[in-house]
């Protein structure tokens, strides 16, 4: 490798972190809703043959898998709680708010999945 490739794969590195954050390992940049399931939401909701799978173990959070037939659980109500959940539920406790974590297009495109869990 060149001296030239080197520093600007060093340059690469060290901007990664800029753009997503050292303290917590970067999360998915699109919005495949499968993929930010299962980085930010599995480890508290999945269950046995949902994505997550069995192996990640220790469901806190309800079971999502039909969640588009309960009452009232639209789209556009599961992007407002995804993004601030006591927007919609002041008693919620444990579900933490993810307006800081996605992109308005990605907590829409996981709704949307979401809401299609018939
Ligand atoms: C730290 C654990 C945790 C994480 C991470 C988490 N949740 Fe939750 N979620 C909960 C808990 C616990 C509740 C029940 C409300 C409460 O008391 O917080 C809940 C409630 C919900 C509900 C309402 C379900 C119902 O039947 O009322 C939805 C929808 C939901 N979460 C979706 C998600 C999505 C989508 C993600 C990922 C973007 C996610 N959650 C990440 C713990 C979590």
């Amino acid at each position: 490798m060149s001296s030239r490739g080197f520093f600007a794969s060093l340059l690469l590195a060290g901007s990664s972190c800029i753009v997503a954050g050292c303290s917590e390992p970067p999360g998915p940049t699109g919005t495949n809703p499968e993929e930010l399931y299962l980085h930010h939401c599995a480890k508290c909701h999945a269950r046995a043959g949902e994505p997550g799978g069995p192996n990640l173990g220790g469901s806190k959070g309800p079971d999502l898998s039909h969640i588009g037939s309960a009452t009232g659980m639209t789209v556009d109500w599961l992007t407002e709680y995804i993004s601030n959940p006591q927007s919609k539920r002041p008693d919620v406790r444990v579900m933490p708010a993810f307006n800081t974590k996605m992109t308005p297009e990605q907590i829409k495109a996981l709704a949307e999945w979401l809401a299609a869990k018939k």
